[in-house]
């Protein structure tokens, strides 16, 4: 597949046009949408409910998820009336790390922050995509400097070379907010408590006015860092 040909094709095309390509290309069970429920996931559900409503949702529930994300996972499930497939981390090894290390270890340094997403992210995302050809995501532009260089279609080097989409890689926050309120789309409520980007609970916070959108995310870390290794920035 010629990606560099597709990604000029579909750069100016929206983010529904693009989806039925890859829904065209791949086949509806070939594809499965990586969920953590924030603004640009609800969106990309919303999306795809109405355009297949068989492709396949997973989310990594880490265990130190906030109960809000749990809520509005709820009320995506009974919207769309859609199972959601949740991805535990492997049982042992997070039982060896709390033993070993205790229940904030990803605070004290890179290493160990790193190791924590490895074990409750990583790994059971590797599991979650296995048998697919594509996975979607609501991976943006202008979210951080690590992912200025998204594109609509990559090869996932880091997950066995199958297809990584992000339909939303051009849209704006104020895109993805317009798109929540005119298709009125449940959303985290989080959200309108001072959190644009949300992920696990203790280490995600809100952000003041002004600050940059992932500032809440690891808040203790620089921002070349901030990404647990679902998506790493191309070399
Ligand atoms: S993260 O890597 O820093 O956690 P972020 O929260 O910005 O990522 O989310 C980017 C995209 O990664 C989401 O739009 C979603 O596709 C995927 N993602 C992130 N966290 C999860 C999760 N817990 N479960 C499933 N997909 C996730
Ligand atoms: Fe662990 Fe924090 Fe990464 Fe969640 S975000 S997996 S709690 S280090």
């Amino acid at each position: 597949m010629d990606i560099q040909k597709i990604n000029t094709e579909y750069e100016k095309a929206s983010a529904v046009a693009f989806l039925q390509w890859a829904l065209k290309n791949f086949g509806a069970s070939k594809i499965t949408v990586a969920s953590s429920f924030g603004a640009e996931d609800v969106v990309l559900i919303d999306i795809l409910m109405k355009l297949d409503p068989s492709v396949r949702i997973f989310t990594l529930d880490t265990g130190r998820l906030n109960e809000e994300t749990y809520q509005v996972m709820d009320r995506i499930r009974s919207k769309y009336k859609i199972n959601i497939e949740s991805y535990f981390p492997d049982r042992q090894k997070v039982e060896a790390l709390e033993k070993q290390k205790g229940f904030f270890s990803f605070r004290d340094s890179i290493d160990n922050r790193k190791e924590c997403c490895a074990i409750r992210k990583v790994e059971p995302l590797q599991r979650a995509l296995k048998g697919f050809e594509a996975w979607v995501t609501g991976l943006r532009r202008d979210q951080a400097v690590t992912r200025s260089g998204v594109s609509k279609i990559e090869v996932d080097a880091a997950n066995g070379g199958i297809f990584k989409l992000n339909p939303l890689a051009d849209w704006s926050n104020d895109d993805v907010w317009a798109y929540i309120r005119k298709n009125e789309v449940p959303y985290n409520k989080l959200h309108d408590a001072g959190y644009p980007s949300i992920g696990c609970e203790p280490c995600t916070r809100a952000v003041k006015a002004g600050e940059d959108i992932r500032a809440g995310r690891w808040w203790w870390e620089n921002p070349e860092h901030k990404e647990c290794g679902l998506h790493l920035p191309k070399k």
